[in-house]
């Protein structure tokens, strides 16, 4: 990255920066559809990846990302280091950074855990989810996923993000990337899991999806995170699936060429049904795949960069 070495946050990228990457993206998606998906771009470089917080999508799509460019990998989960011991999180890596990495990607349940982490490394860090925060590669994955869907950059389009943003990194990541690409953000939710900060004119906000449906492009769904709601923010999942769930009943009253998007890994019967994410508009599966191009494309040019 030019401005910084690290990617913590969307605010770390500039647009000519997304658009960029999203071109070395371009050029490394031949790979991918190789029999031998491996190219010797980084043979002597090792990619930390720190996970202190369970991932499917992300950690094995940076780990694929890697390999695929012939990097090494070194995977660190807090269950299997010497977190359990007692070991700070500081010294944890400032551990790692003695192995001297070439870049370290770190998961973690706490908001601000990549920013201290990059403060002790020496290496390019690259915030994978940082508690209630931000995941900017998950909304870069996602705009990617738009950008091809669509054919190319979009103007004036009415993007709705629904569930828990308040908790949702993915969603504070993706209102900032979308907003520098022009999108018009819509937020959908009860009251509870909208924070205030996000307010009209800039961001429009519905508190009833059954309005709100009807003049969307794309509605991105969150997942509802159990594991962070320690009060009663709605008064049960079922009520919440009935007000702000995605069925083929409620989808019907949509445009009929509406996307439809979630980071995962979904609550199934939650926010959407089986049925919706196997739809034809649901673009799921195409942002799993395009979250491993994304990571390349970041590894290409962060390991390139790197003196
Ligand atoms: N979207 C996402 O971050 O998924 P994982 O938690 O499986 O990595």
């Amino acid at each position: 990255m030019k401005q910084s070495q690290h990617l913590l946050s969307v605010s770390d990228l500039t647009k000519a920066e997304v658009e960029n990457l999203f071109e070395t993206a371009k050029m490394l998606e031949p790979i991918l559809d190789r029999p031998l998906k491996r190219v010797p771009a980084f043979r002597r470089k090792t990619v930390v990846l720190a996970f202190f917080e369970p991932s499917t999508r992300t950690r094995v799509s940076f780990e694929t990302a890697a390999k695929t460019l012939g990097a090494n990998t070194t995977i660190i989960t807090t269950e299997g280091s010497s977190v359990v011991k007692g070991e700070t999180f500081v010294d944890t890596i400032q551990t790692l950074q003695s192995m001297d990495p070439d870049l370290l990607v770190i998961r973690h349940k706490s908001a601000g855990a990549a920013l201290l982490a990059a403060k002790y490394c020496q290496c390019p860090v690259i915030n994978a989810g940082d508690g209630t925060h931000e995941h900017p590669t998950q909304a870069l994955t996602d705009l990617l996923t738009l950008y091809k869907a669509l054919g190319g950059p979009f103007k004036k389009l009415k993007i709705g993000i629904a569930g828990d943003i308040l908790h949702s990194r993915v969603a504070r990541s993706n209102i900032l990337l979308l907003k520098m690409f022009g999108a018009e953000i819509h937020l959908i939710g009860p009251a509870s899991l909208i924070p205030i900060e996000f307010k009209a004119p800039e961001i429009h906000i519905h508190y009833s999806m059954g309005a709100a449906l009807p003049e969307l492009d794309v509605l991105m769904m969150l997942r509802i995170q159990q594991e962070r709601l320690q009060e009663n923010f709605f008064p049960s999942l079922s009520e919440y699936s009935e007000f702000y769930g995605l069925n083929m009943r409620r989808l019907k009253k949509a445009k009929p060429e509406i996307l439809i998007m979630h980071p995962g890994p979904v609550n199934v019967g939650v926010e959407m049904t089986e049925d919706v994410m196997t739809h034809k508009n649901c673009l799921i599966e195409h942002q799993v795949r395009n979250g491993v191009l994304v990571r390349m494309a970041l590894l290409y040019r962060m390991l390139s960069c790197k003196k």
